[in-house]
């Protein structure tokens, strides 16, 4: 967890006060730290490229703004992709096409001759997408994402290499895959799998490294194919909770790049950070509008909710929460800190440890820079609220928060229901 500085009982990030951000664009609003996503980067980087070289591929679906995409553009990174719409995003963040792997998950034939149509590189997700590709182009790049049968993450929701699951080429169809591809007329340049979300260690992604190599030394031996890339997928974790260790960035690299240079001839390795370069790099600060004492518990009614961070209404996640204007100060009450959104369920966190709270007070919750506002909704009517990039003290508007006009707009009343 990423340690912010204390200005005379306000919170730092980034060099500015939380309070005067809050002040000067409102809340609820996401801040970025630029800082920290190029640092952050710049470690997974370092960690693999030492021992051989590498291609993180940055998993935008976590944090899909322009601006974050402009700094991973400028750090030289590449982008995983899962839709048109992200696709879009990059190129007009700046990166090329061939910076681009698209993998997606039941992909239409629309999705497919868009994508040909941009010459982004495919990561085949099943047989079915590979013939209906060959009807639009031979001529791309592609590489397949197997299912490893290795998955792992924080909640059952984000595994996705488990053998049940719904994603990548079945293990025991992979080779037939890039025969037939190669019948095609294609030429595939890599082998992917990813294993799930929030991985903490080290050990899942050296089984699923083993998999990779295996099926890579197949290619080899009776298709005589040699791979550019073996990718590993995305998944590290990072630290939400005070007593958790971040991952051992050095330990992984290095298990995983020995394992790739031993045994195959692969040139690159590959890799789909999402989270950990984002998440700890971003705050959601939100306001206390309202305290509430009931015979149970004390609720600090926040103006963000569930429509604003999804997390831990959907999978139980733990955000941990300061107060970003009593910065420093000892807990004394325990709070469960809820939003506006008509259900029991909308929580930002639960029996927290808290100065105590007055209305007017800044709530700010941490990690909150991946899967916060790329998750977020407009449910209850609310509009999405503003992100903001910090730099060494100076902010900037880096997304407007909508109006509800932005959020009628799509909206059509039949001409018979107006008389
Ligand atoms: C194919 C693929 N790669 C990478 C990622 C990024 O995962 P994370 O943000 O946990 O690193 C995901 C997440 O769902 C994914 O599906």
């Amino acid at each position: 967890m990423r340690i912010f500085k204390n200005d005379d009982g306000h919170m730092l990030i980034g060099g500015a006060r939380a309070t005067d951000i809050a002040l000067e664009y409102g809340t609820p609003v996401y801040v970025t730290d630029e800082d920290a996503v190029r640092e952050n980067y710049r470690a997974v980087y370092r960690a693999f490229s030492q021992h051989m070289p590498t291609r993180i591929h940055y998993a935008c679906k976590a944090n899909t703004n322009l601006a974050i995409l402009r700094i991973l553009e400028q750090e030289g990174s590449c982008i995983d992709a899962v839709s048109i719409g992200e696709v879009e995003a990059c190129l007009r963040a700046g990166f090329t096409p061939q910076r681009i792997l698209y993998t997606g998950v039941n992909v239409s034939t629309p999705e497919l001759e868009a994508l040909a149509g941009r010459g982004v590189p495919i990561n085949v997700d099943s047989l079915s997408e590979l013939e209906r590709l060959a009807e639009i182009t031979t001529k791309l790049p592609i590489s397949f994402r197997v299912n490893p049968e290795v998955g792992a993450g924080y909640h059952e929701k984000v595994v996705t290499g488990a053998r049940s699951t719904k994603f990548g080429v079945p293990k025991n169809q992979i080779i037939e895959a890039y025969s037939r591809a190669i019948d095609l007329g294609f030429h595939p340049v890599g082998l992917h799998a990813h294993i799930g979300a929030g991985v903490q260690v080290v050990e899942p992604f050296t089984r699923v490294t083993d998999v990779l190599v295996s099926i890579a030394q197949e290619l080899e031996e009776k298709l005589g194919l040699d791979l550019e890339f073996i990718d590993i997928g995305g998944g590290i974790g990072i630290p939400y909770r005070c007593e958790e260790q971040p991952m051992d960035l050095e330990h992984l690299a290095e298990e995983v790049t020995r394992r790739i240079k031993e045994n195959t001839s692969a040139k690159i390795v590959a890799l789909e950070p999402g989270r950990y370069i984002v998440a700890d790099s971003t705050v959601l600060l939100t306001t206390v509008v309202n305290l509430k004492d009931t015979p149970d518990k004390k609720y600090a009614g926040v103006d963000a909710g569930f429509n604003t961070l999804v997390r831990p209404a959907f999978y139980g996640s733990y955000h941990h929460i300061d107060v970003a204007n009593k910065f420093g100060q000892p807990g004394s009450l325990v709070y469960d800190v809820v939003g506006p959104i008509c259900e029991t369920g909308d929580h930002i966190g639960k029996e927290r440890l808290l100065p105590p709270l007055e209305e007017g007070d800044l709530i700010a919750v941490y990690d909150a820079g991946a899967y916060g506002f790329s998750m977020s909704s407009q449910y209850n009517m609310r509009p999405k609220c503003c992100e903001v990039l910090v730099q060494q003290g100076n902010t900037c508007l880096i997304r407007e928060k909508e109006t509800v006009d932005d959020l009628l707009r799509h909206d059509r009343i039949p001409s018979r229901l107006m008389i």
